[in-house]
């Protein structure tokens, strides 16, 4: 269990660490790593030389021309394995059908109401040329970008392998966003040709993309065609000249399309993240150092065994985590994966446990926000499924409370699978800080130590290493792979995001702490952090300390303004089924902080809601809330996944409504 003592005196740290957590997880008894690595010889090894490390693992992918080039760094611009030439498509594909495994399934596609496709290499090989050779057909032409908005159906993977083969650019966009979301993102970036479909699944009805597309198209001085999947049979109208189905264009395509040659540092694709404020950034992501460090670490971290596992990620390839987790990794690595359409409680809330036992899945990796949720419904839901196929369990996106991490291990893992918390971002490209299950040992919240090749480490205000334990802000200090290569059409701001607070450093935004084992615990996002009375606390730890009641599914904390403490916290918490939020729940939940952490981080007030604003891809949206409890005016919702929640919590919070506690006994 958490400690009640506090973890020394970090006063002078720039964030303070305060939660203390004792359980340790090495690698459980019977897990037989089938990477072979069981210590730290790997990490040693690439520390001592991380660009010959990187080389090696560079030439485990197939090159068209070998590279002779490691890296050319010239801050805060990097290029990596320069001189050589590849397709990622082929990596991805045509190497793994020329080793004879054309028969091994790709892509177990489950769709939202039931219905299911199996693709095996070979067939993924002719879908992509085809479809490859309808977008040639279009006129996309090599470095063109092409705007990509579907559902989680297996053409969104299949056209995004079609631009990689033959050299364009895809520009995903989230399925959920909205026509002016979809707008700004093809205009940014001048897209030719947008592929989406008629409409998408939505637990249970339907989400009409094609009239979303239609609205985003509309005044594009960019898109001169529209390629449109047939999903759901919903009518729709097509445009002459500009709009193409695609099971009129795709299938008669030859099946044979030649892959373009492309240079390692040639664009493989635009990503585009929204953050708190500003228009979206254009997130550039490259060839080779990109499909590197997303094979090696989807085949490390996960210990992927190619020829046996069942791996899925439950994210959405709308979100980088797909696109490296879903997309280039496994398929770089021959895996088998599974993917899936709709949400983990539709139509019930075993959903997920019905697929794991399905298909015998070994490896599951999603976000804290569905662990929360599976918290709060119960275990009776994957307690009624055979799960013993899982392996490895991994978690990205939100640091992981304790808490869920165990939640996690315990009834989903049953006890014997090693969780993998992963930190990483749109802008890394692919994994930074994680576990190795077979050689790390876990502490449940923690990403413990940075993969082999790569280096990160904590600053404070003045840039300044902190020691061992400590707290600050989340740097990495060297140049890697999958590192983004800058902002679309925006080189000032990519310096100004990332290289400009601290001098030579790419920073984060993360704050984090290192305990005195040297683990990374990442803290959440630097603008949440709160003053109190001095004190920078970081809302994870208080948000983990709550989460560590057994009342309680999720919470969220932010700093107020407080005339007196500077910041107070305030603190929203969604009740696990069975128990109610009332007066008493509130005062045992403030005390119960009080102990895990330190009567400084008791929360001045606590409000009980059902559900917490989230963005699309999962994150609490703590700026909101914040908002919300200052009473000032709403900020931007675009991103935000039910404007509902907001609403209802504000009138609750204004009102001092059931279950609202007063702010006044801090
Ligand atoms: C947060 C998702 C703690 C973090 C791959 C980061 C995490 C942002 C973790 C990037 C984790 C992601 N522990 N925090 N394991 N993983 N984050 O771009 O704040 O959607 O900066 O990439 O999510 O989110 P993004």
């Amino acid at each position: 269990m958490g400690g009640a003592d506090m973890a020394g005196d970090g006063a002078g740290d720039a964030i303070e660490g305060l939660l203390v957590e004792e359980r340790r997880f090495p690698p459980p008894e019977g897990f037989v790593p089938y990477s072979g690595i069981t210590d730290s010889a790997l990490h040693e090894a690439a520390e001592r030389d991380p660009e010959a490390f990187w080389a090696d693992k560079a030439r485990e992918l197939t090159w068209m021309t070998p590279f002779t080039e490691v890296l050319d760094w010239q801050p805060p611009f990097a290029r990596w394995f320069a001189d050589g030439t590849l397709n990622a498509s082929v990596n991805c594909i045509d190497r793994h059908v020329e080793a004879g495994h054309g028969d091994r399934v790709a892509f177990h596609w489950e769709g939202e109401p039931g219905d299911t496709r199996t693709i095996t290499y070979a067939e993924l090989l002719d879908d992509v040329s085809r479809a490859a050779n309808a977008l040639l057909a279009l006129g996309v032409e090599r470095g063109d970008r092409v705007a990509i908005y579907l559902p989680m159906i297996p053409e969104l993977a299949v056209t995004m392998l079609a631009c990689a083969r033959i050299g364009a650019v895809h520009s995903v966009v989230f399925g959920g966003f909205s026509a002016n979301a979809l707008h700004e993102r093809i205009e940014d970036s001048a897209c030719r040709v947008l592929v989406t479909a008629d409409a998408a699944h939505r637990r249970g009805s339907t989400f009409p993309l094609k009239q979303q597309a239609d609205e985003a198209v509309e005044h594009s001085a960019s898109i001169e065609h529209v390629l449109v999947v047939r999903r759901t049979g919903e009518d729709i109208t097509m445009r002459d000249g500009r709009d193409h189905w695609w099971h009129d264009l795709v299938p008669a395509q030859s099946a044979a399309c030649p892959p373009a040659e492309m240079g390692a540092e040639d664009l493989l694709f635009l990503l585009y993240t929204s953050g708190t404020t500003g228009r979206p950034k254009g997130i550039m992501h490259s060839t080779g150092g990109y499909l590197t460090q997303a094979s090696f670490t989807h085949r490390s971290v996960f210990d992927l065994d190619a020829e046996h596992d069942v791996y899925w990620c439950a994210a959405d390839i709308g979100w980088v985590t797909g696109h490296t987790y879903i997309v280039y990794g496994p398929l770089a690595n021959g895996a088998t994966s599974v993917m899936f359409e709709g949400t983990p409680n539709f139509p019930r809330e075993d959903r997920f446990w019905e697929i794991v036992a399905r298909y015998g899945v070994t490896q599951l990796y999603t976000a804290p926000t569905a662990i929360r949720a599976f918290m709060k419904w119960g275990r009776e839901h994957p307690d009624g499924h055979d799960l013993s196929s899982l392996r490895v369990l991994g978690s990205v996106g939100e640091p992981i409370n304790p808490e869920a991490w165990m939640w996690y291990r315990d009834v989903i893992g049953g006890g014997r699978t090693p969780v993998v918390d992963t930190w990483w971002q749109t802008e890394t490209g692919a994994m930074m800080i994680a576990p190795l299950p077979g050689a790390t040992t876990t502490k449940p919240g923690s990403a413990t130590f940075p993969l082999p090749g790569i280096s990160a480490t904590i600053v404070d205000d003045r840039g300044e290493e902190v020691g061992v334990p400590g707290g600050g802000y989340l740097v990495i200090d060297r140049p890697w792979p999958a590192m983004l290569r800058g902002l679309w059409g925006d080189e000032a701001r990519y310096r100004d995001t990332y290289w400009s607070r601290f001098d030579g450093l790419y920073f984060a935004g993360d704050g984090a702490k290192r305990d005195a084992d040297g683990c990374f615990w990442l803290l959440g996002r630097v603008d949440d952090v709160m003053n109190v009375s001095g004190h920078r606390l970081s809302t994870t730890e208080v948000e983990s300390a709550l989460v560590s009641h057994p009342s309680v599914a999720e919470a969220a904390v932010i700093g107020r303004a407080d005339a007196i403490t500077g910041q107070a916290i305030a603190a929203f918490v969604t009740p696990r089924a069975g128990f109610v939020g009332d007066e008493r729940l509130a005062a045992e939940l403030r005390e119960h902080v009080a102990r895990m952490i330190s009567p400084i981080a008791k929360p001045a007030s606590l409000l009980f809601t059902a559900d917490l604003p989230k963005t699309r891809s999962g994150k609490i949206m703590r700026r909101l809330l914040r908002d919300i409890a200052e009473d000032q005016q709403l900020g931007d919702t675009t991103t935000l996944a039910d404007a509902d929640v907001v609403d209802a919590i504000k009138s609750r919070y204004l009102t001092g409504g059931s279950g609202g506690v007063g702010s006044d006994d801090a």
